[in-house]
Formats: structure tokens, C-alpha cells, sequence
């Protein structure tokens, strides 16, 4: 039996891995590093490239495009992409930028000097190589390998190395060598967030592509880049957003994708990501912000507790009571009121819950506790971690 799709056209297109043909807004960006790029093809050693941008905003994508590009006619260039988050040691760089020369590398037990010789060699032929380096900052010994790749270069005569590093993490910069980082950065270049307006034609070209005619709201669309450019201008969130929404107009057997479907979806990637966090914590913090989800759906015993206008606040007190009572559930014991307060303020760094002094007003001083996402899906996420806790 096939199962038919009444809002999806071609699901995949949706997908953030997917790359579309034409990348709006990064002609400029995808000219520039091509220009800087290309003089490997003729057999000149380009400059260093070091590309910064938040996550999201095309970089990857753009670096590839220019790849193929110049892959279809490389002339003396030889292009390798490294995935950093994979490849993150000097070693397996090296034996992997090499392995296109050299097939028996795939083995292992080659030592760095045998690799290093290679390099030399190989550029000895006049090659330009051009390695990409994808999420630079993954790399566990950065400075030797730049230190390594850059002495093979200045020991060859005619050929070259060129790196051009990627990276979302404006700070790693500082704890770079100043030798490497004066070779990384050579020149340097930076991706802006997209505007809420750019996401709009990005999401609606895939809209386009991927959803059949009639079947999403041009504001459903608008909402989605709304909120990804709200919060960093990401075209990855803006997309999953707009994919998880779409998933919950289909199965949900709605007609269309309207601002609701969106709404949801929003709730649905945090707690996804929020997942990521829960997943890490310790047993009692787990404990906490259980008793704290639980509390929010059930509502607060002050009910009409409300806050510098704001409702959703938990009193300190009535949590930790609810702490108990959950830790109970799962046959532990609560700790101290003491420890209790630690995991607050923990779970208030990792942006789980905001904390707010009550001034003298509202029952005296209390910390009143406000829950950072949606309670029934951080429910949702907890309650099979903590078995019995949920029948406390
Ligand atoms: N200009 C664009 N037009 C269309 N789609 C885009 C554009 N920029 C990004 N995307 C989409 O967003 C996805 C993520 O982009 P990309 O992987 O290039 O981001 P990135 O800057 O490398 O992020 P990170 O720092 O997290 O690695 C792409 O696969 C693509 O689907
Ligand atoms: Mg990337």
C-alpha cells in the first residue's frame, strides 16, 4: 500500500542537508572565494582563506559550490574537503588529503614523516592543493598540523598548500598559536546572519520546491523566518522549523501549513534541542527540572501568580516539595534545600529555567522559577529517564 502525501511534494528538499542550486544571497560571497581560489588552477599559490560565521548562514554550502566549481576544471588545483568534526587530528588529515594520490594509505600504520614526505612530493609536481577545513576548530592539535602543512609548503619549489578554514566559533581564534593564527587568517572573511526577510525567499523557494501548490500559508512562511532570524538568522533552524511544521500539517491531516502548525513546530525543535542538554545532566538536576515541568502543567498553588506581568512562575519552596515527592517516585532521596538551590542556579546557566528574585511584595523573598520551554514536552523527555518518577 503507498501511503500518499497531501502536503509533501518532495520531502528531501526540505531537509536542511539539501542544497539547492541556486544559493540566494551568497553570489557575493561564492565570487569571492572563488577569485581567491583560482589561481591554484594555474598554478599559483593563493592567500590562506579563514571564513567565520554563525551557524546557518551558508558557509558549508558556499565553500562546496565553489569546490565543484572549480572541480570541473582544476588545471593544476587539487581540492580535498576535510570534515574536521570527523577528521580532528593532524594525522588523519594528512593521510586523508593524501589518499587520493596515494591509495595504499587507507591502510594505517604509516608514520607522519612517511606522510609528510608524500605531501612533498606530490606538490613537488607542481599540484596546487587546496584543503578546506570544515569546522576548524574541532581539530585537537591545530597548531602542528598548520605548522607542518605550512613547512611542506615553503619546502617545495613549484607546487603549494592553500587551507581555507571554516568555523562558527569566533573565540577559538585566541587559543591558536600566533604563528598558525597569522597563517590561518591570512585573509579572512565573514558570513552575516540572514535577515528575516532573506529566510522568507529561502524558505519559499524550498516551499516551492518541496510542498504541493495551495498547501502552506505565505504567513506561515514569514512566521518561520521571523523566528529564525529572531534568534541568530540561522537558515538551518529556519528550515527544520518550516519541515517539522509542514510533518505536523501532514500527519496531523491537516489541508495546509498555516502559522499554528508553525507554533507548534517551534516548540518541537526546542525541545529537541533542549533534549541534547536533559540528556547530560546528573540525577538530581533531572529530578528538579522534572518536578519543575510537573508543577508548570499543573499549575502553580498561587495560581494567579504573576510576575512583572508575566505568568508560568513556580515558588522555590512548592518546587522543592514537589522534588521530594518526584525523587520519592524513583526511590532516591531529595537532597538538602542547600544542593537544591545549587541545581537551580545550574539549571538556570544551561538556559533550562529562568530564575527571578521576588521583590518584598510576593510572600517575602522567594526565587521564583519560570520553566525555559514547553512543560509538556520536557516532560515528555524526562519522564522515561526517571522511570517511576513520573507516579510520584
Ligand atoms: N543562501 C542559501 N540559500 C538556500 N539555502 C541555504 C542558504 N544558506 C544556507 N542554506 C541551507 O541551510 C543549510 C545549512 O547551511 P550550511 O551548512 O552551509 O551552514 P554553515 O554556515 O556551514 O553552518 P555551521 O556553522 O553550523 O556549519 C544548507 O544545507 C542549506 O540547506
Ligand atoms: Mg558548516
Amino acid at each position: 500500500m503507498e501511503l500518499k502525501e497531501r502536503i509533501f511534494k518532495d520531502r528531501n528538499v526540505l531537509s536542511p542537508h539539501y542544497v539547492p542550486d541556486e544559493l540566494p544571497f551568497r553570489q557575493k560571497e561564492i565570487e569571492e572565494i572563488m577569485r581567491s581560489v583560482l589561481p591554484a588552477t594555474a598554478g599559483q599559490k593563493p592567500k590562506n582563506l579563514f571564513v567565520y560565521g554563525k551557524p546557518g548562514t551558508g558557509k558549508t554550502c558556499s565553500v562546496k559550490r565553489v569546490m565543484e566549481k572549480v572541480g570541473k576544471n582544476p588545471g593544476k588545483a587539487s581540492l580535498a574537503y576535510i570534515n574536521c568534526r570527523i577528521y580532528n587530528s593532524r594525522y588523519r588529515i594528512m593521510q586523508k588529503i593524501l589518499k587520493q594520490f596515494v591509495p595504499e594509505l587507507e591502510k594505517s600504520g604509516f608514520g607522519l614523516p612517511y606522510l609528510y614526505e608524500k605531501m612533498i612530493e606530490i606538490m613537488g609536481r607542481g599540484t596546487q592543493l587546496v584543503v578546506v577545513l570544515d569546522e576548524v576548530d574541532m581539530i585537537k592539535d591545530l597548531d602542528e598540523l598548520v605548522y607542518t602543512l605550512t613547512r611542506s609548503n615553503d619546502e617545495t619549489k613549484i607546487g603549494g598548500i592553500t587551507l581555507i578554514g571554516i568555523s562558527n566559533k569566533l573565540s577559538f581564534k585566541n587559543d591558536l598559536d600566533p604563528r598558525s593564527k597569522s597563517s590561518l587568517y591570512e585573509n579572512e572573511m565573514v558570513f552575516a546572519p540572514y535577515t528575516a526577510v532573506q529566510l522568507q525567499q529561502i524558505l519559499r523557494q524550498r516551499a516551492g520546491l518541496g510542498i504541493r501548490a495551495g498547501c502552506f500559508d505565505e504567513s506561515a512562511v514569514n512566521l518561520a523566518s521571523a523566528i529564525a532570524a529572531q534568534e541568530t538568522g540561522d537558515a538551518r533552524y529556519a528550515l527544520k522549523l518550516f519541515e517539522k511544521a509542514a510533518e505536523i500539517a501532514e500527519y496531523g491531516g491537516k489541508e495546509k501549513i498555516t502559522d499554528m502548525e508553525v507554533e507548534g513546530a517551534r516548540k518541537r525543535v526546542e525541545i529537541d534541542l533542549a533534549g541534547e542538554t536533559v540528556n547530560t545532566l546528573p540525577e538530581n538536576h533531572q529530578l528538579v527540572l522534572y518536578a519543575i515541568a510537573k508543577l508548570t502543567l499543573s499549575g502553580s498553588r498561587y495560581s494567579k501568580l504573576e510576575f512583572e506581568n508575566e505568568s508560568g512562575f513556580l515558588i522555590s519552596g512548592e518546587v522543592y516539595e514537589e522534588y521530594e515527592r518526584v525523587a520519592r517516585g524513583a526511590g532516591k532521596r531529595a537532597r538538602s534545600s542547600r544542593w537544591y538551590k545549587e541545581y537551580l542556579s545550574d539549571l538556570e546557566t544551561l538556559g533550562l529555567v529562568t530564575l527571578t528574585l521576588s521583590g518584598k511584595g510576593l510572600r517575602g523573598h522567594t526565587t521564583l522559577i519560570k520553566l525555559g520551554y514547553d512543560a509538556k514536552g520536557m516532560l515528555g523527555l524526562l519522564a522515561p529517564k526517571l522511570g517511576g518518577a513520573s507516579n510520584g
